[in-house]
């Protein structure tokens, strides 16, 4: 695992890139000075506050929010199988394109709640992170 990277980001919101559906919650790309883990690893960023667990599955970049919905243990941190998360600390899992809760014993996914995901991609070496407003509740 890397080293947890709390450093400054750069807002893309002019990016041109950066072109979000008519409609839809704007997106703001946030490039970080974070490099893209490299295939079979992950890694965390902090952008706005928010602390986000980067999967790359294959060459695919995932984002979920870090902390684990069972009791907050760092999700970058946990191993990857079948496209979910297994979080280290009680075995929690979670779908990496959804956050869903999709495994862990009885008691602990009763008090699991699924994850937020990030849109998540490679700007050069780098990893940005997509962010959209927080809705109610997150
Ligand atoms: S803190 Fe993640 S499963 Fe308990």
């Amino acid at each position: 695992m890397d080293a947890i990277d709390e450093t400054a980001a750069v807002d893309l919101s002019q990016h041109p890139t950066n072109d979000a559906p008519t409609g839809e919650p704007r997106t703001r790309w946030i490039l970080t000075d974070t490099p893209v883990p490299p295939p079979g690893a992950s890694t965390r960023v902090v952008v706005e506050g928010r602390a986000v667990a980067i999967f790359n599955v294959g060459g695919r970049l995932y984002g979920l929010a870090s902390e684990c919905g069972h009791r907050g243990a760092p999700l970058e941190q946990g191993s990857v199988k079948d496209g979910a998360v297994s979080c280290n600390k009680h075995g929690a899992q979670f779908r990496l394109d959804s956050g869903t809760v999709v495994g862990g014993n009885i008691f602990v996914r009763r008090s699991t709640h699924p994850v937020r995901t990030y849109t998540v991609q490679s700007r050069g070496v780098n990893v940005a992170v997509g962010v959209r407003p927080l809705e109610e509740g997150q």
